[in-house]
């Protein structure tokens, strides 16, 4: 199966090419601003209309999965770029795949709710909070509309090792700090659902596998504040606890609102099976694991 991913330079995109590429699948994928050393990757914008059509005409993929996104700050100081990246370029890739009959893998966020329920379904109606969870349900409803065969897979801070050019993801950053014995100041009152990225590339191989359409949360089990996740951290790698401080998000100013949102995650396991594990249990198998995975 010829599987062509935008954006398989970065974190989630790197690890998804690489485990299909493993399991033979027919791999290809795209780079904006960093080439992936030793691997063949395709240039491209997602905003250029005229490249992506010629290179997805060129490649022919059954299956295109869709990584690029900005963070939510800068979706927040600058919504025509958000527009541009989030919207504008899902456009340009439902059109390409049109030529083709491509199936479309969408990777979306838990962003697309708010926290105005104690935890959100599949099929709950999204109330995003601010502009990045804006912008990336615009481009889930795109998806939704364009008559192609797609999943839609939601995740929220994926965590693992990661090549030196990706950004930091919060384990990476608290063992980066208190490794240099470093304070870390963690906020109580933001909850998420950490996801181990090993599962969430397994589980989205396993959907391609079953041929799923629809929409899932590829998300962790545990619902949990970011100091309590940075003990656990500290704890499994055996680094110092007491560098860890608790602080409140009101302290922060950041320009984008967060919030704690709760999704299940009980769909993905009743159709294929796939468990994802716990924060404990993913620590304890990312201690064991480096770099090289999936070798
Ligand atoms: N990371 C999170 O905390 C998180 C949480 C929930 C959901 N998600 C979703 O998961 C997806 C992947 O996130 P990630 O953390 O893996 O992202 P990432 O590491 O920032 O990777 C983004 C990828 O998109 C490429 N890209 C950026 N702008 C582009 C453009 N204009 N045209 C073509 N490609 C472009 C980047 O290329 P270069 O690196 O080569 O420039 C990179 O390959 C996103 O859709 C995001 O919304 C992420």
């Amino acid at each position: 199966m010829k599987i062509l991913t935008i954006g398989g330079s970065g974190f989630l995109g790197y690890y998804l090419t690489k485990n299909l590429t493993l399991h033979n699948y027919d791999t290809n994928f795209t780079f904006s601003q960093n080439p992936v050393p030793n691997l063949d990757g395709f240039q491209l914008d997602i905003t250029n209309k005229k490249n992506v059509l010629e290179l997805i005409s060129k490649l022919e993929p059954e299956i295109v999965i869709h990584t690029p996104a900005l963070t939510v700050d800068i979706c927040e100081n600058d919504h025509n770029l958000a527009d541009l990246i989030h919207v504008e370029g899902i456009k340009n890739i439902i059109e390409s795949c049109k030529l083709l009959s491509s199936k479309l893998v969408y990777v979306s966020t838990t962003y697309v709710f708010d926290n105005s329920k104690k935890k959100f379904y599949e099929d709950d109606m999204p109330t995003p909070g601010n502009y990045y969870g804006k912008t990336k349900l615009d481009a889930e409803n795109l998806v939704k509309k364009s008559e192609l065969s797609y999943l839609i897979v939601r995740t929220d801070q994926p965590y693992f090792w990661a090549q030196k050019w990706h950004h930091k993801n919060s384990v990476l950053r608290v063992l980066d700090t208190l490794k240099k014995g470093q304070i870390l100041n963690e906020v109580k009152d933001w909850f998420s659902v950490p996801t181990y990225v090993p599962d969430f590339v397994n589980a989205l191989e396993s959907l391609l596998a079953l041929d799923k359409t629809g929409i899932y949360h590829l998300t962790g089990p545990d619902f949990i504040n970011r100091f309590d996740w940075s003990l656990m951290v500290a704890e499994i790698f055996g680094l110092d606890k007491n560098l860890i401080h608790p602080i409140n998000s009101s302290t922060l100013n950041l320009p984008a609102k967060r919030f704690s949102i709760n999704v299940d995650n009980q769909k993905i396991f009743n159709e294929t099976g796939i468990k994802m594990r716990g924060i404990k249990e993913s620590l304890v198998d990312m201690h064991s694991k480096d770099l090289s995975y999936p070798s």
